[in-house]
C-alpha cells in the first residue's frame, strides 16, 4: 500500500484511477468499474467538467430539480434547482404556487458594486499618501486602462477608490478599498488582475513621487463580502387572503405566529443559523444550478446578516393596516457571463430556462427563491411542523433504497401518512406486504 505519491498531478485521469484504487480500496477492479461508470459518455462534456478542477477522476452527482409557478416582477419563471436536500425543491414550489395567486414576488436590484482590496504597509507619514490620493487615482485609472477597456465598453470598471487608515488597529496597516461595477458577470477574475495592476501602479507612484522605498504591498485581493451588490425581493397580500392553513389555523392566527417566527430570528442568534441555512437552501440550489460561486453568495449573506454586530435573520416580515409584508434584502454577487456560467454545459441550459437574464434579473431571482423557501420553511414550522413534509420524501427515499415497486410505494405512503416514519419501520411493513403478497400468489396458484 502507496499512501503518498509524488508526481500524482503528472499522471493520466486512468493512471490515477488506477494508482487510487489499487491503494485505498479493498475491492481495486469493483471500485474502478463503479467510478468510472460515473464518467459521462459524451467525451467532450466530460473534458469541460474535468477542465474545472485539478486531479478529477470521476463525477459527483447532485438532482438538478425546476421548481415552476415563480412570478417574479410580472413574468413566470421555472427555476433550475441543484441540491441534494430532500423536501427543498417541493417546498419552493409550494411557496410559488401560493404567491402566484397573490401577486407573487416584486424584486428589485438597490446596487451592483463589487469590492477589490489592496492591502499595504506605509511607515511613512500618511498625510503624504492622502495630499497625492486624486493625482494617484487619475495614474492608476490610465495605467490599467487596457485590462478595464472591454469591462468599460460594457459599462462597466473601476467606480471609486478610497485610501482607508487601519494603522490604529495593526501597525502600519492601510488599504486602497476599490468599488467595481462588472455588468453581467461575478467578476471575480477581472477584478483580482486590475488588482495586481493596480498594486504595481500604486506602489510605483509612491516611489517616484513620495519616497522611494515604496509601500509594502501586503495583498490584493476582491472581498466576498459586497454589501453594496444588493437586492431586495417581497410578497405581500392582505391577511385575509393568506387564507386557512394547515391545523386549522385562520389566516390572522398565521400570520401573527409567522411574524414571531420571523421576529425570534431577529433577537436569537441561534434560530437565526437555521432560518437563514433554509434561505440558503434556495438560494445555493439557484446559484449552483447556474455555476455561480455558491461559497462566496453564502460567506457574504452570513456577513451581512451580521452586519449591525449581531447575527440576525435576512428576512424580515411586518403585519400593518391589514397587510402581511414579507421581504428580503440580500447581497449577491452572481452573474450570468463568463466564469463557469458560460462553460458548464448544466449552466448553460439553466439560463436558457431563465430566459437568459441578465445579472441583475438573475440576482432578482435568486432572492425571491430565498424568500420563498423561507415562507415554506416558518409556515410549516409554526402550523404542521417541519417533519410532516419531511417525512414523506424521507419515507420515499427509503422506499427507493428498499427497491419498492409502484404499488408497494403507494401503499406505503398510504400507511405512514400518520404514522412515524423510520428506516425499520419501512423495511418491516415492506417485507409484511411481500409476504402477504407471496401467500396469496400461493393461494391463487391452481393445484
Ligand atoms: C432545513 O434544511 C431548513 C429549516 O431548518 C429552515 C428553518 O428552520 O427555517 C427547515
Amino acid at each position: 500500500m502507496k499512501k503518498s505519491i509524488s508526481g500524482f498531478s503528472k499522471l493520466s485521469k486512468l493512471g490515477k484511477l488506477k494508482w487510487l484504487v489499487e491503494n485505498f480500496f479493498k475491492d481495486p477492479e469493483r471500485v474502478m468499474k463503479d467510478l468510472m461508470s460515473y464518467w459521462l459518455h459524451d467525451e467532450e462534456k466530460q473534458k469541460i467538467i474535468d477542465g474545472f478542477s485539478e486531479n478529477t477522476i470521476s463525477n459527483f452527482y447532485l438532482p438538478y430539480g425546476v421548481a415552476p409557478n415563480f412570478l417574479i416582477n410580472g413574468h413566470t419563471y421555472c427555476v433550475p434547482m441543484v441540491i441534494e436536500e430532500s423536501s427543498v425543491v417541493a417546498a419552493a414550489s409550494s411557496a410559488a404556487k401560493f404567491w402566484l395567486s397573490r401577486g407573487g414576488f416584486q424584486a428589485e436590484v438597490l446596487s451592483t458594486h463589487k469590492v477589490g482590496q489592496i492591502h499595504f504597509c506605509w511607515s511613512g507619514n500618511d498625510q503624504l499618501l492622502y495630499d497625492h490620493l486624486d493625482r494617484m487615482k487619475e495614474v492608476m485609472l490610465n495605467r490599467t486602462s487596457n485590462l478595464t477597456h472591454n469591462m468599460r465598453m460594457r459599462g462597466g470598471g473601476i467606480v471609486e477608490i478610497a485610501l482607508l487608515d487601519f494603522s490604529n488597529q495593526e501597525p502600519e496597516c492601510y488599504q486602497l478599498h476599490i468599488k467595481f461595477e462588472t455588468v453581467d458577470s461575478m467578476g471575480a477574475n477581472f477584478i483580482n488582475s486590475v488588482l495586481e495592476e493596480l498594486s504595481e501602479v500604486f506602489n510605483k507612484y509612491v516611489q517616484e513621487h513620495i519616497d522611494s522605498n515604496g509601500v509594502e504591498i501586503i495583498m490584493s485581493i476582491l472581498s466576498n463580502y459586497t454589501p453594496e451588490c444588493l437586492v431586495r425581493a417581497a410578497v405581500s397580500c392582505r391577511v385575509d387572503e393568506l387564507g386557512e392553513q394547515k391545523g386549522s389555523l385562520n389566516a390572522h392566527e398565521f400570520a401573527r405566529r409567522f411574524q414571531k417566527a420571523v421576529r425570534i430570528a431577529h433577537i436569537d442568534p441561534y434560530r437565526a443559523t437555521t432560518h437563514n441555512k433554509g434561505i440558503f437552501n434556495g438560494i445555493d440550489a439557484v446559484v449552483l444550478a447556474t455555476a455561480n460561486d455558491f461559497r462566496a453568495v453564502e460567506a457574504c449573506g452570513h456577513a451581512y446578516a451580521a452586519r449591525d454586530g449581531k447575527y440576525r435573520s435576512l428576512t424580515d416580515c411586518k403585519i400593518e393596516d391589514g397587510l402581511f409584508k414579507f421581504w428580503i434584502e440580500i447581497p449577491l454577487a452572481i452573474g450570468t457571463t463568463g466564469g463557469l456560467t458560460s462553460l458548464h454545459p448544466m449552466a448553460k441550459r439553466s439560463l436558457e430556462l431563465l430566459g437568459h437574464p441578465d445579472a441583475s434579473t438573475l440576482m432578482m431571482i435568486v432572492a425571491s427563491i430565498g424568500l420563498a423557501q423561507n415562507f415554506a420553511a416558518i409556515r410549516s414550522l409554526v402550523t404542521t411542523g417541519i417533519q410532516h413534509g419531511h417525512m414523506r420524501m424521507h419515507l420515499i427515499n427509503i422506499l427507493n433504497r428498499l427497491e419498492a415497486t409502484e404499488s408497494e410505494m403507494k401503499a406505503a405512503i398510504l400507511f405512514f401518512k400518520e404514522k412515524q416514519v423510520s428506516f425499520a419501520a419501512v423495511r418491516d411493513y415492506l417485507a409484511q406486504l411481500r409476504s402477504e403478497a407471496q401467500t396469496e400468489d400461493a393461494v391463487a396458484i391452481p393445484t
